[in-house]
């Protein structure tokens, strides 16, 4: 599986310790993921460095999230395995949340991260 990775700006200070490694299992699960579940051949993976907080997106172009994964909110957590409920409740505790969403083709993984107002200030 080919991976592309973009940063946006291009170059930033690095962020807290923790954001860090939050954004680091994000990547991995998400990426686990798209190699173990979707079939694609490629994944994209975006850091995008906003003022207030960091956006992380992992894209990739294989068969698709199933809608009981995508629909069911609150419900749909007992479909998931650690990978993407433990993604939601570590981006939880920053105050952040994870959108999942079906593309064409493919998945999105969007975890949006605060910078500030959390523990790690
Ligand atoms: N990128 C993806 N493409 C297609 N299906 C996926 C993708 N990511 C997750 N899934 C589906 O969602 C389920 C739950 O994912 P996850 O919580 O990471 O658990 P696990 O990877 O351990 O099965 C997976 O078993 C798979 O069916
Ligand atoms: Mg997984």
């Amino acid at each position: 599986m080919e991976v592309s990775l973009t940063l946006k700006p291009t170059s930033f200070p690095r962020l807290h310790k923790d954001i860090e490694i939050t954004i680091f299992r994000i990547v991995q699960e998400a990426l686990t993921n798209a190699y173990r579940h979707s079939e694609t051949k490629s994944a994209r993976v975006e850091i995008d460095r906003q003022p207030d907080k960091v956006k992380v997106r992992v894209r990739d172009y294989g068969k698709g999230l199933s809608t009981s994964i995508l629909d069911g909110g609150r419900s749909a957590s007992r479909f998931f395995g650690v990978g993407l409920s433990g993604m939601r409740e570590r981006v939880r505790q920053f105050g952040g949340e994870v959108l999942l969403s079906r593309e064409e083709p493919g998945t999105l993984v969007e975890a949006r991260i605060p910078l500030f107002g959390h523990p790690t200030e």
